[in-house]
């Protein structure tokens, strides 16, 4: 008996573990977000000439990388800059594109190691989510 009850409480500590590890990740997440839009809209209002962005742009670029967080849409360090660039360069000249568009428009970051399919939903649930925003 001893020894099952020592199995059950080694195995919650594991989840426990886990579940806590991954709760700091999503935390980690928004407070990054939270954090760089803050710094951005301070440096924003002491000097607006000297963006390259306005505050809004910023803000739909960190909604953007969201997305491709929420759906798994990341692949590497070296293509997911280059994708999430891309869609937010293609996203401000197209308001409402297409699955297909938005394909084609990531087709110049794809390699051969994963699916692309991931970052064309992310792209997708990003449009979506800002439709319905616009609502
Ligand atoms: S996933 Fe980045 S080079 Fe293939």
């Amino acid at each position: 008996m001893k020894k099952y009850l020592s199995f059950f409480r080694l195995r919650f500590a594991m989840g426990l573990q886990y579940r806590t590890a991954a709760l700091a990740g999503i935390i980690t997440q928004f407070a990054w977000g939270f954090m760089e839009i803050m710094i951005f809209h301070a440096f924003y209002r002491a000097d607006a000439a000297s963006f390259p962005m306005h505050f809004s742009a910023t803000a739909s670029y960190i909604w953007l990388q969201q997305a491709f967080l929420d759906n798994c849409g990341y692949q590497c360090g070296f293509c997911t800059p280059g994708i999430i660039m891309t869609a937010k360069a293609f996203l401000e000249e197209h308001e409402n594109p297409t699955e297909e568009e938005v394909r084609e428009a990531l087709a110049g970051n794809y390699c051969r190691c994963g699916t692309h399919y991931t970052a064309v939903e992310s792209v997708m649930a990003y449009v979506q989510k800002r439709k319905e925003e616009r609502q």
